[in-house]
């Protein structure tokens, strides 16, 4: 008897024998397909090859598919854990051909299969075909030899697949397993077809048309084969058994479920292990794949899974959360098939312990409750809506929920009574949003967000995925198409784009559709959980309701995710070099750059600075894994999670973690810990590289830090390398000699001001004149006269000059003329004190001034200074003085 694990391997071996590449798993979200919940068959991931959208590099593949059929077209919740088949998670094994082979060639690999490899009784197998399919029934016949009472006929949509609403879809042929007459039931297509005896194990659906839309049908491309074999039911046949969870891998979870609660799997608690053994996989699954608990959308789903199996739990007496504490059984069974489980496993497990801590808060009350308001019920009364809304509402009892709890008692709920009541709380809400003063223009969000219900963000798993148009806006009003040049705003079911929050800015890239495209140039988040795609349409005509492809501008969401988590981990480095009071003020999360804003009395010294980056850039070489977990508010902050500044949290929180402490009470520890809802790198060296580029005061106690990360910080680096190189090819050194020797030249250029300086003095006094200018003193009138024009001496020096000039003469008048280049002059006029009773200095500088075409000056008598505008007067000036002395 084969195991699980040995049974997949057995099928995907076979096909890839076969000519079949072997394709992974695709996520439990479908990126390729918004009117879908969640992956629920094989062929999802191949929907666009069926129709031709997109090529591989093969035409025929294998796969084992993580499928979820719980919210959406096919939906099997409710009746998980009294019946012998249903999941909420299952494995479905398949064969694909695109184009290639077609139904003789898939009934022939099948049958060759089950029979030869499975080793399965042919008279145990019986086949249904769709009934106008001659040709499927034709086949069966040559290849199999079944008889035709063996070949049975089905008119009814039972034998015609269709993913959902839309896709790809075909006649199909079943392959049924006869569990023996001790069973009741009866073959497909007779009136006891429903019992258990006849089990469907293969569809092999003849994909040869593509629904378009509700009412049209085209042909696909090309014939193509698209097979679905439910693992758990194949291997509840290899194994001997008739019930799925009778198989190796349910019995090994319902015995960790067992050991857990002490319970057995018998009697009424048989129901109980088996939901709580189906959900298991169900979350964890899911949990792996990037959906976590919420109100709206699939995380909406996962969470009624979660607390169904959690009420279950509760049921079979356990005191303390028990789902988290079944995964490492779930990670034993099937981790090796399925890796993600394996690098998921701690967020599963703490996801699934917060949901049920949490849960458990209002589980007994809710259930006492319940019990109050059934008392007097019996089999085939209903629940008041009213009481299952308060369930849900206060209690936190999805509907479903409530609806399990009341079954085995054969009461319902009336769904009309709890619709209305939730219709009357969002009247509720509509009329606080109306009075909270929001502007005019943005209640059209509101109606929107009421009509299209929050956006589902797929941006923290995928750049790239489909959405259905919600709504457009055009100058603040919603309109059902925009055409090209229009600007709008454009909301989706699901998108990839993040909406700028945290700091971080909003997603730029663009959303294409049939014959349409918009350039989007930002994303914001209106209201509760709305994402509004702001661009323009760049050409055709986009309405609402159509599908459309979303793509994220990568190159920028690269840098926003690597400048995103270099925030962090400066925010963090700020706090060991500053300390703890360093507090974040606010962010701005930008495609090229950082800024962190942040709490701290005084400047930074270069010190500190350089010893912040050198720590963010360890902790980048570690290149560790940057890991999100789900948490309460308060479990975060006492892990010490920092939280941001301005923003509001909900109950649950994403806690980003990234790096390793290298010292001090850190180490060993997570690095940073914080509280944020942004993108971020898988692993800190894809930062690359943190370079601090400014530091400065923007308020009084408040610093700001701008860095670059990545490409931006290495030309960074490159350019400031350039300027340095270009300085040592000028100073013909080598760049590392350039400090030194910049300093010496700023020494020597001291040195020789001064020299110069003291030289220029000299020359002025007439000491050591070069030939040409007069060295000896004059006596004009029987008074000492030294006059000169002296250029390169600034005005201040003149005074100094016209002193030394005094006591050179011993009694008498000197004249200086400074000159600048600027052709502006500056006079000084000194006279000895024995003088200065016969000559004023202020009169004889306003003489000089005039000369050089200014008017004014002041001083003492015996000093005195002026300017004037033509420096090439500089000798009539000093002419003018001679004269004025002449004269007097
Ligand atoms: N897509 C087919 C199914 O899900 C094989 O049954």
């Amino acid at each position: 008897m084969s195991g699980v694990n040995e049974i997949r391997s057995a099928f995907l071996d076979y096909f890839r024998k076969e000519g079949h590449e072997v394709v992974a798993s695709s996520p439990l979200v479908p990126r390729n397909d918004p009117t879908l919940m969640f992956t629920n068959a094989g062929m999802v991931q191949f929907k666009n090859v069926f129709t031709g959208l997109e090529s591989r590099p093969y035409s025929r593949a294998t796969t084992s598919q993580k499928c979820v059929r719980a919210g959406g077209k096919h939906n099997d919740l409710d009746n998980v854990g009294y019946t012998a088949r249903h999941h909420t998670f299952f494995e479905m094994l398949g064969n694909f051909s695109f184009g290639d082979y077609f139904k003789e060639r898939a009934i022939e690999l099948a049958w060759n299969l089950i029979t030869r490899e499975f080793g399965i009784a042919k008279d145990r197998l019986l086949v249904t075909v769709y009934h106008t399919d001659d040709a499927a029934a034709g086949f069966w016949k040559k290849i199999a030899g079944l008889p035709e009472d063996r070949i049975i006929r089905i008119a009814t949509s039972d034998n015609f697949w269709a993913m959902g609403d839309t896709g790809p879809c075909g006649p199909c042929s079943e392959i049924f397993y006869d569990h023996g007459d001790d069973i009741p039931g009866g073959p497909p297509g007779s009136p006891d077809e429903d019992g258990d005896r006849f089990i469907e194990i293969w569809n092999l659906v003849f994909m040869q048309f593509e629904q378009v839309t509700k009412a049209e049908r085209v042909e696909l491309p090309r014939p193509s084969i698209d097979t679905g074999m439910g693992l758990e039911r194949i291997a509840a046949v290899l194994q001997g058994e008739h019930d799925n969870y009778d198989i190796d891998l349910f019995k090994a979870l319902i015995r960790a479920s067992e050991e857990a609660t002490g319970v057995k799997a018998e009697g009424k608690n048989r129901a109980s292990h088996r939901v709580i053994a189906d959900h298991l996989r169900a979350s964890s699954f899911l949990i792996a794949d990037g959906v976590l608990p919420s109100n709206e959308g699939r995380g909406y789903v996962l969470r009624r899974i979660m607390r169904r199996a959690m009420r279950h739990a509760q049921l079979l007496g356990a005191r303390d959360p028990l789902m988290w504490r079944l995964v490492p059984a779930l990670v034993r069974e099937m981790g090796q098939a399925y890796p993600e489980l394996v690098r998921g496993q701690p967020l599963i497990s703490e996801t699934l312990k917060l949901e049920e801590t949490r849960f458990r808060k209002t589980l007994a009350r809710g259930l006492g409750l319940l019990a109050d308001a059934t008392e007097t019920l019996g089999s085939g009364d209903r629940l008041d809506g009213e009481t299952a809304f308060k369930l849900y509402d206060t209690y936190g009892f999805p509907l479903d929920l409530t609806q399990d709890a009341l079954r085995q008692r054969g009461v319902s709920v009336d769904l009309d009574g709890f619709n209305a009541a939730m219709e009357r709380q969002k009247a509720e809400a509509r009329k606080s949003w109306a009075g909270s003063g929001d502007a005019a223009t943005e209640t059209v969000w509101f109606a929107v967000r009421e009509k299209a219900g929050a956006t589902e963000f797929l941006g923290y798993d995928t750049e790239q995925a489909e959405g259905i148009v919600q709504a457009l806006v055009r100058d603040g009003v919603a309109v059902e198409s925009a055409v090209a040049g229009d600007t709008i705003g454009v909301v989706v079911n699901q998108t990839p784009f993040y909406g700028e929050s945290g700091g971080q800015m909003g997603d730029t890239g663009v959303i294409t559709g049939e014959g349409f495209a918009i350039e989007v140039t930002d994303t914001q988040k209106k209201g509760d959980g709305l994402f509004v795609h702001f661009g323009k349409v760049t050409n055709g005509t986009v309405k609402t309701g159509e599908a459309v492809e979303l793509k994220v501008d990568h190159i920028r969401r690269t840098r926003l995710r690597s400048n995103h988590s270099a925030t962090h981990l400066v925010h963090e480095a700020l706090r060991e070099v500053l300390g703890t009071h360093v507090a974040q003020k606010g962010s701005l999360v930008a495609p090229e750059r950082l800024r962190f804003d942040f709490s701290h009395p005084k400047p930074i010294s270069a010190e500190e600075l350089e010893r912040v980056e050198a720590m963010a850039n360890e902790v980048v070489v570690q290149n560790g894994p940057v890991t999100t977990r789900l948490m309460s508010v308060d479990d975060a902050i006492a892990e010490g999670a920092m939280a941001l500044f301005g923003e509001k949290y909900g109950d649950e929180v994403r806690v980003v973690s990234m790096g390793t402490g290298i010292a001090g009470d850190k180490a060993g520890k997570p690095y940073s810990v914080e509280l944020c809802g942004g993108t971020h790198v898988g692993a800190t060296g894809d930062i690359g590289l943190v370079r601090l580029v400014s530091e400065g005061a923007v308020a009084a106690g408040v610093r700001r830090i701008e860095a670059l990360t990545g490409e931006a910080a290495r030309k960074h680096l490159d350019e400031q390398d350039k300027r340095l190189k270009a300085v040592a090819a000028t100073l013909k050194i080598s760049p590392a000699d350039v400090p030194a020797r910049v300093e010496a030249l700023l020494d020597e250029r001291k040195k020789l001001e001064k020299e110069l300086t003291e030289a220029r003095k000299k020359l002025a006094l007439g000491d050591r004149s070069p030939a040409g200018v007069p060295t000896e003193n004059e006596t004009i009138a029987g008074v000492g006269f030294l006059g000169k024009a002296v250029s390169g001496v600034a005005p201040k020096d003149l005074k100094p000059l016209a002193d030394a000039g005094k006591k050179s003469l011993g009694s008498g008048v000197v004249v200086f003329v400074g000159t600048a280049e600027d052709n502006k002059a500056s006079v000084v006029v000194g006279v000895t004190d024995d003088l200065t009773g016969r000559f004023s200095a202020v009169d004889l500088v306003r003489v000089a001034s005039a000369a050089l075409g200014g008017q004014g000056g002041g001083g003492r008598p015996d000093m005195a200074q002026a300017g004037g505008p033509d420096a090439s007067k500089a000798e009539d000036a000093i002419a003018a003085v001679k004269a004025a002395l002449e004269a007097a």
